[in-house]
Formats: structure tokens, C-alpha cells, sequence
């Protein structure tokens, strides 16, 4: 628990920081080290290899931030060769660290810069001309410059790799290791995450004596999180997502696929909660532009895929509602993270149908959550429902919170532009929509025969359809077969980056 209050710590000013960022830290309101910043500052600050294991919301993201800013503090860097290298799985969580690193890094005469997908490269090359001490980057973007020859890792002094055990998954390894390789060895290198297995790999080949910090095992739950189960059939499964999605405060949807965070913000829209879709099949700018609006208070209700279930901080978020049930325990423990963060309060619930059951039971099980509430809810409104705060939706269809611009997206974003993947996903929603009607309306007989002839066909339009795939803990053209086919040194040539790019089908992995 990363609660500063629980037994007395010491406070940052005994902990050989420099007195600038100890300034930032009493500007932001810090008093306090956290458990995983007490634990990791020591061997960060002497250049330690570091393993941190800690739990979601526990402050991981300060505690290298910290260190890195005040091992770098006050030096000077030649262009394009930065000295400490955050390696981070999707782009939102790049800005989102480049953000808390800014006030730190200034404060002692250092840059950090973005270096991610998505955003315009040009900017971001000449950023690194100038010189930044500390870069933030997504793998993919960071490859491309480098083989641009606009970035060189050769004067490296640190590397950070967040959500490591997400990042040495199947289809980040062959990325992490090319930059790894370019990078001197017997440099620090420091792995976070809330779920930090998996990475032997990384570690037998790169880390040199790591020191581990676990604060606790891997499956365990946030002490400050309660757990429902709801169990329900097929057919109340949209009302009770909008009766849960129409309470008071900051909620989380969690869906497996693309299309379907597509479909039930539309659905909630429909019933009048104002509710935005986030997902790796949308343009870059509405992804920053929904994120914007959402950690601005503009709306309450976010329906997200994976590509917001790592790293993710967003204030006050009071309920995180696992619309589809997660994969694997660890996608359990990420999604969920995003609520009862920094040692606040905060309600998870899943919604499981009945052929989820045994699976429900036993991820939440293995993430090391005592007693769930379990509950049957066959209909809405439901006493189960009440501690979730449900309510009844207002009913009158409102606007897609989407088609808003808010403060802080990009300047030259058309919203409203015909063509995007929003199109894209309506288009594909009406398609699933005839074929369901088609199967709906055939007699029984004909339906069970036509199955499996039009089924293919259905099955593999769903499989074409960009706006179906899944993405993030498994899937979403994070095959290895498109990251594996490139190899090879960052000296590619220019034109490389963008060839690879569309060979290896990346759509759902957000760089
Ligand atoms: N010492 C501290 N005192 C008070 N608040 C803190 C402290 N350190 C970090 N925080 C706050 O805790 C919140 C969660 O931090 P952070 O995002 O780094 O968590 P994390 O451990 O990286 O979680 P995740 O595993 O989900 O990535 C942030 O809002 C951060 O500002
Ligand atoms: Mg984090």
C-alpha cells in the first residue's frame, strides 16, 4: 500500500536529493517517499541496476523520475544523444511520463522529450538536434529515429523500461532487445512494473547484479480495492453496463475488442451518459483529444480497450467496470489499477456471463482478491447493483463526447472529418449488424446449414474488419511475424521504418 501515512518514512529531504527537486516535490504537495521510492532511490542514485515490483498507483513513475533527474542534473548533452532512455508500451503512457518527468528535469537545467508514434517526427527529430538529456519513448518511434540517424544511443548512462513485463511480451521483445543492443552495456537499467514477470530474458542479457525491490507479490490486490462479480445473463448485459456506467464520478469501461468500445460508448450515448471510446485503431489526435477530455472532468464515462489498462493515471477515478472479462489475471490487475490509486479508495466490478464464470472466479482468484462480492443480477435496477452506485440512465439520447474538442489536443485536429477510423467503425458495425439480422431472420434448419458457409465468410469479414481486432494483453497484430521480419541494426535507411511499419500489421499495438 503506497500509503506514505502507514508506519512514519522518512521524508525526500533524507533521501540525497538535490535541493531543486526537493522544491518540485514540496511545489507538488509531496512530502513523503513512498514504499517502492524509499526501496529503489538508494540504488537508482548509485547507479544500481534495479528490478521494482510495486503495486499499481504506488509511485513508481516518481521514483525513476527522481533518479534519473538528479543523476543528470545540470549536465550537458551532445545532439541527438540522450543520456537516459524511458522505454514505455503505448503512447499515452509516453506523454503521460514525459509530463511528470517536465517540472523534475527543468528544475535542474535538464530536457525530457516525447519520442513517440503517432506524433509529428519532424518535431520530435528536432527536439533531439538540439539535445534532451532524457527521452520518453515508445519502441517503435524510438527504432524509427534512430534509424533516421536522428537519435543515438551510444551515450546512454540509464535505461528505464516501465511496464517491463509488458514490454518483454512476445511482440515488444524483438524492439526492446535491438534497442537494448545499441545501448553500452554495464549502463544502468532499471525494470518497473506492477507485475514483473517474465522479463528473464531481458535481465540474464542486459542487467548487470540487479537489485530487486518486490514490495509485494505479484497477484496482489490493492488493499484499498472492493471486488464485485456480477453475474447476469446475455440479455441485461446493456442495462446493466448503463445503469453502472449512469452513476456519479469518474468510471472506466474495459472492452475486449476495438469495436466494442465503439459500440457501447455509442450505446451509452444512446441512453443519455456522455461517453467516449479509446482504443489503438483511432487516430492519434482524437486518442489525446478523448484522453483530454476525460481527465478534464468534460465527460465521466471512458470505454477503453487494453491500450488503457498499463500505466494509466487519471485522478479520481472511482470505478473501473470490466465490460468484457480481462484475459489473464495480470490484465486483471492492470485494468483494475486504474482506480484505488496512491492509497485512495476505489470499486472494481465485472459483469459475467454465464459461460464466464469458472474463468471470472478463478482470474480474480489468482490476482489475490480474498472475497469478491458475488451477486446474480437478473434484472435492472438490482439491490446488487446499489453499492456501485447504479442508477437509471437519463434515457434521452446526448452527444458523442468525442466530437468535442478539449484543451490540450492537437491544434490542427478535424473532429468531425469524415474519414477516420470513426467512420470506419460505423460502417463495420452496420455490417455486423445485417449479418446478425440475416441470421437472426432464417428458420432455424436453413440458419444451421448457411452457418457454415456464410459463417466463414462473416467470420472472416469480422477478421478483415480492422475495427474488430482485439489488442493489447494478447492480440491486435502484435504478432511477432511483423516485428520479427525486420532484425537488423537502426542503419537501415530512412525509407525502412515506414516499410516495416506496413508489413507488419501493427494496427492494434499503439506506438
Ligand atoms: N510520494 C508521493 N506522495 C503523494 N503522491 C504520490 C507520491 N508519489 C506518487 N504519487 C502519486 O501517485 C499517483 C500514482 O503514481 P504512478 O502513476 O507513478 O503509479 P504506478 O506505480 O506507476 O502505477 P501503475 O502500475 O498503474 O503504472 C500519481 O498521481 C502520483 O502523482
Ligand atoms: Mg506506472
Amino acid at each position: 500500500m503506497p500509503k506514505a501515512s502507514r508506519k512514519k518514512r522518512p521524508s525526500f529531504e533524507e533521501m540525497a536529493l538535490p535541493q531543486e527537486l526537493l522544491n518540485v516535490l514540496a511545489d507538488q504537495g509531496f512530502t513523503r517517499p513512498f514504499e517502492i521510492q524509499e526501496a529503489i532511490l538508494p540504488d537508482a542514485l548509485a547507479g544500481r541496476d534495479v528490478l521494482a515490483r510495486a503495486e499499481t498507483g504506488s509511485g513508481k513513475t516518481l521514483a525513476f523520475t527522481l533518479a534519473m533527474c538528479a543523476r543528470f542534473r545540470g549536465r550537458k548533452v551532445h545532439r541527438h544523444r540522450p543520456l537516459g532512455v524511458v522505454m514505455v508500451p503505448t503512447r499515452e503512457l509516453a506523454t503521460q511520463v514525459v509530463d511528470t518527468i517536465h517540472p523534475f528535469a527543468r528544475a535542474v537545467g535538464i530536457k525530457a522529450q516525447l519520442v513517440a508514434g503517432g506524433m509529428n517526427v519532424d518535431k520530435q527529430a528536432a527536439a533531439l538536434k538540439h539535445g534532451v538529456e532524457i527521452i520518453v519513448a515508445t519502441p517503435g518511434r524510438l527504432i524509427d529515429l534512430a534509424q533516421r540517424e536522428q537519435l543515438f544511443l551510444d551515450r546512454v548512462e540509464t535505461t528505464v523500461i516501465d511496464e517491463a513485463d509488458h514490454m518483454a511480451d512476445l511482440g515488444f521483445l524483438p524492439d526492446i532487445t535491438e534497442i537494448l543492443q545499441h545501448i553500452p552495456m554495464g549502463t544502468q537499467k532499471m525494470l518497473f512494473s506492477a507485475t514483473l514477470d517474465g522479463v528473464d530474458e531481458i535481465v540474464d542479457r542486459f542487467l548487470v547484479d540487479p537489485v530487486s525491490h518486490e514490495m509485494v507479490p505479484v497477484a496482489a490486490a490493492v488493499a484499498t480495492m472492493q471486488h464485485h462479480l456480477l453475474y447476469i445473463d446475455p440479455s441485461v448485459k446493456r442495462q446493466v453496463t448503463a445503469a453502472i456506467a449512469a452513476r456519479k464520478g469518474r468510471t472506466l469501461l474495459f472492452t475486449r475488442t476495438q469495436l466494442g468500445a465503439e459500440r457501447v460508448a455509442q450505446e451509452l450515448c444512446e441512453v443519455g451518459i456522455p461517453a467516449a471510446a479509446l482504443h489503438g485503431n483511432k487516430q492519434q489526435g482524437l486518442r489525446t483529444n478523448v484522453l483530454a477530455g476525460f481527465r478534464q472532468g468534460a465527460f465521466d464515462v471512458l470505454v477503453a480497450t487494453d491500450v488503457a489498462a498499463r500505466g494509466i493515471h487519471i485522478d479520481d477515478v472511482s470505478l473501473v467496470l470490466h465490460v468484457d472479462p480481462p484475459e489473464t489475471m495480470k490484465d486483471y490487475v492492470h485494468r483494475s489499477g486504474r482506480t484505488a490509486r496512491a492509497g485512495k479508495a476505489g470499486l472494481v466490478a465485472s459483469i459475467v456471463l454465464p459461460h464466464q464464470v469458472d474463468k471470472a472466479r478463478s482470474v480474480v482468484k489468482k490476482a489475490g482478491v480474498a472475497e469478491p462480492v458475488e451477486a446474480e443480477v437478473a434484472h435492472v435496477p438490482h439491490d446488487a447493483l446499489g453499492p456501485l452506485g447504479a442508477r437509471k440512465p437519463a434515457g434521452e439520447p446526448c452527444e458523442d463526447p468525442a466530437l468535442t474538442k478539449y484543451k490540450g489536443a492537437p491544434r490542427k485536429l478535424d473532429i468531425r472529418g469524415g474519414k477516420g477510423a470513426n467512420q470506419r467503425y460505423a460502417e463495420a458495425r452496420r455490417m455486423n449488424e445485417k449479418l446478425r439480422e440475416v441470421y437472426e431472420d432464417e428458420p432455424q434448419g436453413r440458419s444451421a446449414r448457411s452457418l457454415s458457409k456464410s459463417s466463414r465468410g462473416a467470420a472472416s469479414a469480422r477478421g478483415r474488419g480492422a475495427a474488430g481486432s482485439r489488442e493489447g494483453a494478447a492480440g491486435g497484430g502484435r504478432g511477432g511475424r511483423g516485428a520479427q521480419q525486420r532484425g537488423g541494426g537502426f542503419a537501415e535507411g530512412r525509407g525502412q521504418g515506414k516499410g516495416r511499419a506496413q508489413r507488419g500489421g501493427r494496427g492494434g499495438r499503439a506506438r
